[in-house]
């Protein structure tokens, strides 16, 4: 699924007027970075930087192509999916040349830095730990979000360096497993980068600076969409498949590897009001479910989303997500002020001073949020973005938990619910959280019905 390239880097997060994020208790005691010792950035007496790719799909291909695009020696040094297929055509790719949507250029192919020979090419669930422990100094786990959590806890645990994509989990429990770990990540002084790459992309930085320095005043009501007539669909599980291989072959359908829309894609949206605020919502209700992708080819997840979220000083922001071909269209982030207005994603801030349009020559932001990270490792900077990226993700399933049950979600409730999407057990025979019923449909939720926390 193609993703608008529109977005920059974060290193300079200016601290607001606004309140600090407000941190559960329960959940973020201690997160400040205390006894933070210097990890070795990368193999002491060479400057390479070896890196492993964890999920071989469409973005883990342009993510590895941005990383060996970096300033420095870089080597592209094991791979590492779930299916072998992945692996070849990524390899093929990176060393050939592919024409990449994530940074509109045809590349002649890395040859030179691919050195994955074929014993560190590892297959399988587990195969991310041989990958991290194949003797890299980076990790770019780029597999489906409801496996991040336990892949970002095993590359912490091994000292490695990572670019992880968003969103970074897809329930409460794995936002506080990625969580914990990134304590660990920050005593060790490890650079880690989220693919929010709005945050690096330059109009993005100077628009949300103006903002943040009061460009409009007071913020009194965000909006956010991804409204697209993607319409997609996943077929039905061809003889011969497991439904475990074929969930994974089809991982956006499934809410408890994807995340639902509204975490998957919109979390980029949803994430411009916590990078505003400094802040996560406190609590959110809404409406949703499947009108059109609603068949027993469109797994369980919804085709359109609604939900208002409150922060704590009673500001709304009001959230909607959609892929039903033929209606109104918008990926875009909307600010309304006591003094003005701003459509961040145009880079435009209108007063009663005057119309503001950013001319910032915008540099490919998932080009950028690479040369930041790699840049953070070799001269040891500062670099952590992973609380924003899960509190961000956070949210985002705090709506998806609104939508699905119909009811008000508080957020300590939320980030605290015990309810796991996780399978008992990852293996190919093993049985998924949500299987077809006897008419082939997934149940999906029910508002008023159904629980989620
Ligand atoms: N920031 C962006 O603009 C952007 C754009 C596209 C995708 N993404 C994100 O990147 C992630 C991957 O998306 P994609 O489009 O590349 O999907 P994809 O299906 O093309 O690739 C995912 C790959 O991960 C592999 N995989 C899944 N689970 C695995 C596991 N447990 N261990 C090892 N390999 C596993 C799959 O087999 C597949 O090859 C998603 O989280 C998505 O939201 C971000």
């Amino acid at each position: 699924m193609s993703e608008r390239i529109e977005f920059k880097e974060n290193a300079s997060r200016r601290p607001s007027r606004r309140p600090r994020l407000k941190q559960s208790s329960t959940v973020l005691a201690g997160s400040a970075l205390t006894g933070a010792i210097a990890a070795r950035a990368y193999a002491a007496g060479d400057e390479t930087i070896k890196v492993a790719l964890v999920g071989c799909g469409g973005r883990g291909t342009g993510a590895a192509t941005q990383a060996l695009s970096t300033k420095g020696p870089v080597k592209l040094w094991a791979m590492a999916d779930v299916f072998k297929d992945k692996i070849e055509s990524s390899l093929a790719a990176l060393t050939k040349g592919q024409k990449s949507r994530y940074d509109r250029k045809e590349h002649q192919g890395f040859a030179g830095k691919v050195d994955v020979a074929p014993q560190r090419r590892f297959v399988g669930f587990d195969a991310y730990k041989q990958a991290i422990d194949s003797g890299v100094d980076l990790v770019i786990l780029t597999t489906y979000p409801h496996f991040r959590p336990m892949q970002y806890e095993y590359a912490v645990k091994q000292g490695k360096n990572v670019f992880m994509e968003k969103p970074v989990a897809t329930d409460a429990s794995g936002i506080r497993r990625l969580l914990a770990a990134n304590e660990e990540a920050k005593k060790k002084n490890l650079k880690v980068a989220v693919g929010l790459q709005r945050h690096h992309h330059a109009a993005y930085q100077e628009t949300m600076k103006r903002l943040k320095d009061g460009a409009i005043g007071d913020f009194e009501l965000i909006r956010v969409y991804w409204d697209s007539g993607w319409s997609g669909g996943c077929g039905l599980c061809p003889a011969g498949m497991t439904e475990m291989q074929f969930q994974l072959r089809n991982q956006y359908y499934f809410c408890w590897i994807s995340g639902d829309h509204i975490v998957e894609q919109h979390v980029h949206n949803i994430d411009i009001a916590q990078w505003l605020r400094d802040e996560h919502p406190i609590s959110a209700q809404g409406q949703g479910g499947r009108m059109y992708r609603n068949g027993r080819e469109h797994g369980d997840i919804f085709d359109h989303h609604f939900v208002e979220f409150t922060y704590p000083d009673g500001t709304r922001m009001f959230s909607q997500c959609r892929h039903i071909p033929g209606c109104w269209n918008s990926v875009s982030e909307h600010i309304l002020g006591s003094k003005g207005k701003a459509e961040v994603n145009r880079g435009i801030i209108e007063t009663a001073d005057g119309r503001w349009r950013c001319r910032a020559k915008v540099a490919n932001p998932y080009q950028v949020e690479h040369d930041v990270l790699f840049d953070a490792v070799r001269n040891n900077k500062p670099h952590n973005e992973a609380e924003y990226g899960a509190l961000s993700t956070m949210a985002a399933i705090m709506g998806r938990m609104a939508t699905y049950s119909g009811k008000q979600i508080n957020w300590d409730e939320a980030i605290n619910s015990k309810i796991s999407l996780a399978p008992e057990k990852y293996s190919w025979d093993a049985k998924p959280p949500v299987v077809p019923g006897p008419d082939g449909v997934y149940q999906c939720a029910v508002p008023g019905v159904t629980k989620v926390i």
